[in-house]
């Protein structure tokens, strides 16, 4: 099977070529960031119209990279949400319409359950089940992976997403857009412990949800209440990361203690982030627990995951494939469905 992924769930158009025998052939992704910078967010509008100029390039330069032509592919893997439902749209029309041409099937694709499987596109790959932590602009889960679509939410974000307070924060400490990457260089050059910020939500007996919302207000009150000079920002910066950080770590080792788990996969744009990787090695290097994370590339939103994911759901049920020509998006889907 040769699997064409799309993936346009956001602001970035993306095209890549999953072979089962060959693996990833090419990867190619356009972000956007330049069009939506002037606005401090992702404006829905202007990413869809974006995404309908880009995903015909896009889709050519993953097949020819693949050093292969539209006739080789065998299958299409679109993002069917969550997302930006003018900007999946443009992704389920291309995909399906292609597939339509060429008389290959179609598959909708969940986009956290793609973050999910970023991992399986590495060499040193966990094997079920493990312990995922899932970390992007829209969400923060926390699950049991017991296989492939076998999967259990143990905890969710009550309000804001993890990148959600990043972003939020960065934009606030005057960052420039998307804001998580830049707060987290910032915070190199401060104080983590400049600011003792809340760690909400760990105290015993929270289970495994999270909230962000009141991090994200104790660092706009800190600010605003600050002289805002640069090393005042700089030490917010580190003081948030390492409150943010801490959460997530003593969630995660709640649930491998509960599960009894001996692996850990942490996947979607926050997984990137350096401090997290640091303080989970090390925390987990005590524990005898391994930890999986996905190349950089792998982490912020790609369409290799979605190849991969679209490729195994075939793979193991050729009737998940879709079955006609409609549209259809799903801008919210739990992922446990
Ligand atoms: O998975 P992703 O690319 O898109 C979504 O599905 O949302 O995640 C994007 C999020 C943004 O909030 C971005 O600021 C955050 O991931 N992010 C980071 C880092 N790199 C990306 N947050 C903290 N540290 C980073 N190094
Ligand atoms: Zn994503």
């Amino acid at each position: 099977m040769i699997v064409l992924g799309i993936e346009s769930s956001c602001d970035e158009t993306a095209a890549a070529v999953f072979s089962h025998e060959k693996g990833l052939m090419s990867n190619e992704v356009y972000s956007q960031v330049a069009i939506h910078a002037q606005y401090g967010g992702v404006v829905p509008e202007l990413a869809s119209r974006d995404h309908i100029r880009k995903i015909t390039p896009i889709v050519d330069s993953a097949i020819i990279n693949a050093g292969l032509s539209l006739a080789d592919i065998t299958a299409i893997a679109y993002t069917k949400g969550p997302g930006l439902i003018g900007a999946l749209m443009v992704g389920a029309a291309y995909a399906k319409s292609l597939s339509y041409s060429l008389q290959i099937p179609a598959i909708g694709v969940h986009h956290m359950e793609a973050h999910l499987m970023a991992p399986m596109l590495e060499t040193d790959q966990p094997s079920f089940p493990y312990i995922a932590l899932l970390v992007s602009g829209g969400h923060t889960m926390l699950m049991a992976v017991y296989g492939f679509g076998d999967y259990k939410v143990l905890g969710e974000s009550v309000d804001d997403a993890v990148g959600e307070a990043f972003d939020k924060s960065a934009k606030l400490l005057g960052l420039p857009y998307p804001g998580g990457p830049h707060l987290a260089k910032l915070a190199e050059q401060g104080d983590s412990t400049a600011f003792n910020f809340p760690r909400p939500m760990t105290a015993k007996n929270t289970g495994f949800d999270f909230s962000f919302s009141g991090l994200k207000t104790a660092v706009r009150n800190t600010y605003l209440a600050s002289d805002q000079s640069d090393r005042v920002k700089a030490d917010i910066a580190a003081s948030f990361q390492a409150a943010a950080v801490d959460t997530l770590v003593l969630k995660c080792l709640r649930a491998l203690e509960k599960t009894g788990f001996k692996q850990l996969v942490i996947a979607g744009g926050v997984s990137a982030n350096k401090r997290l990787r640091e303080q989970l090695h090390h925390r987990l290097r005590l524990l005898n627990v391994q930890l999986f994370c996905p190349r950089h590339e792998f982490c912020t939103d790609n369409a290799a995951m979605v190849a991969y994911t679209g490729y195994r759901r075939l793979h193991e049920n050729p009737c998940d494939a879709d079955t006609d020509l409609t549209i259809k998006v799903m801008p919210r889907w739990p992922i446990s469905l």
